[in-house]
């Protein structure tokens, strides 16, 4: 198969139909102009050039040195070493334990260091943006996966931050969505960042008819490079084999305004009304206040800061 697709249902495409794009040695407002704006997706082939992870972290190495750190994998406790071996004895049809990952990465930073300047500014460790607002989701996940392990169902990043996914072993393919889409991928009510589809892959046509027409793009990712998942973009992802992947997001002035709206409709959907505003009355100020400190240099630490 091609490294890259597009795939459209049954329609024409109305719009850019081009594969994901592979792009090196550009400046980071280039990228921010070409990409992060428009919210284009892309490839960064070298933006994980100075990591000593790559090379260092493959499933051999984690089960070596760190067999022994706690895991949780869908809500079962593992060793990291015995979740890495289940899943290099797993295959397409009996895959291991998924999603699989380290969420405290605190001994790990200085191996995924520096944080590159395309993923920068980045708000969420900013001592004005209070923790409880990302609802106890970790910002810096190292995924393991094998043969058959699959994130499929069709879903956008939490609270709408932009992805990035650092590819540091193994291959792993995206399901990209065009944006606008959403009346054809089955939106969960309760949870309106994932769809009710289990999977993009054959789901049953007479339960979700409209998914034929939804249109999008493939794209493998390969141990060095780095895929920017620009905020609110529906995808799917599937481990292609033995694959370490460090996920992590961002938080930035674009994608600001849409942060503080699902932060509000969650507390909202909760019954929470009176936080609901009073949280939405701190992020409209805190909004313009972050771009001014920017403007000054805040928020681009490249050793991911602390919280
Ligand atoms: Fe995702």
């Amino acid at each position: 198969m091609a490294d890259d697709m597009v795939f459209m249902g049954d329609h024409e495409a109305s719009h850019d139909a081009s594969p994901v794009e592979r792009v090196s040695g550009i400046g980071v407002d280039e990228f921010v102009r070409r990409f992060r704006i428009p919210r284009r997706p892309v490839i960064l082939t070298d933006a994980l050039q100075d990591w000593p992870a790559l090379g260092r972290f493959t499933p051999d190495y984690f089960s070596r040195e760190f067999a022994d750190l706690p895991i949780r994998c869908a809500g079962k406790d593992y060793r990291l070493g015995e979740a890495l071996t289940l899943q290099r004895n797993a295959t397409a049809d009996q895959p291991g334990p998924y999603p699989c990952a380290i969420t405290d990465c605190r001994q790990f930073m200085r191996d995924i260091s520096p944080r590159f300047g395309y993923s920068l500014p980045n708000r969420h460790t900013h001592p004005l943006v209070p923790a409880l607002l990302f609802n106890s989701i970790s910002h810096i996940d190292i995924f393991f996966g094998g043969a058959g392990n699959n994130f499929p169902f069709p879903h956008y990043d939490f609270l709408r931050m932009h992805g990035w996914v650092a590819q540091v072993y193994g291959d792993k393919e995206f399901t990209l969505f065009y944006p606008g889409q959403e009346h054809l991928l089955y939106v969960d009510p309760q949870r309106p960042w994932r769809s009710t589809m289990e999977s993009t892959n054959e789901p049953d046509p007479g339960r979700y008819p409209l998914f034929r027409q939804a249109r999008g793009r493939k794209v493998i990712v390969h141990a060095g490079e780095a895929l920017f998942i620009p905020c609110g973009t529906w995808h799917a992802v599937r481990s292609l084999n033995a694959s370490i992947s460090v996920l992590f997001d961002q938080l930035e002035s674009s994608n600001w305004r849409e942060f503080r709206q699902e932060v509000v409709a969650l507390r909202r959907r909760e019954g929470q009304f009176m936080k609901a505003r009073l949280i939405d009355a701190y992020l409209w100020v805190l909004g313009p206040a972050m771009d001014v400190l920017e403007y000054f240099g805040a928020n681009r630490r490249k050793d991911w800061g602390a919280r």
